[in-house]
């Protein structure tokens, strides 16, 4: 892992760089800054110097009541050099330092790196079926897809 690498909350500052990343869409990043400012949910962005590689989601109060995680992605180029794990150690963290005892994540059942990286960090599955997520995105011509995913939930005790 680099020495150089950091993590903070989101800020408006990273907004155009994040966009210039072009595997979002445009205007979630501030969506996402309404979101903390009005503590639902704190975007971490990791980076190292002034360029962010990565991102990561915790929501305070997720689908099944307790902090859940999401959104957990860094650029191709920086993968594997441990920098999901330190965003999402940073998420525990936080969870923790506001009294947290358990936060959760849903994994795509085919997304065998993401599974590996939390089983890694001690998430465990729950019993339940896989389910499936859906929603909507725009993309960079303003075109609405739809995207679905078959996942599985899992939680960590802090
Ligand atoms: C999954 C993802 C976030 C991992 O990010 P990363 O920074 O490369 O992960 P890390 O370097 O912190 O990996 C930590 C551990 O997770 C596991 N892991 C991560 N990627 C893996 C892969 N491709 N194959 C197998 N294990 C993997 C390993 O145990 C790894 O430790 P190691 O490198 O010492 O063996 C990244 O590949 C990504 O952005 N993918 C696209 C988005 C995505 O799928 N997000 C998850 C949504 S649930």
């Amino acid at each position: 892992m680099s020495a150089d690498l950091r993590v903070r909350p989101l800020a408006e500052a990273d907004i155009p760089a994040l966009d210039d990343l072009g595997h979002r869409a445009p205007g979630l990043w501030a969506h996402r800054l309404d979101e903390q400012s009005r503590y639902i949910s704190l975007t971490l962005v990791a980076s190292i110097g002034p360029n962010p590689i990565g991102h990561a989601v915790l929501t305070w109060e997720g689908p099944r009541g307790t902090p859940d995680i999401s959104d957990v992605w860094v650029v191709p180029s920086h993968r594997r050099q441990g920098v999901a794990r330190f965003l999402i150690e940073s998420c525990e963290s936080v969870a923790r330092d506001q009294g947290m005892t358990r936060v959760g994540l849903s994994v795509g059942v085919e997304n065998h790196a993401a599974q590996a990286l939390y089983s890694s960090l001690g998430y465990l599955e729950t019993p339940d079926p896989p389910f499936e997520e859906s929603g909507e995105w725009t993309d960079a011509g303003g075109i609405v897809r739809a995207w679905s995913e078959w996942v599985r939930y899992r939680v960590k005790s802090l």
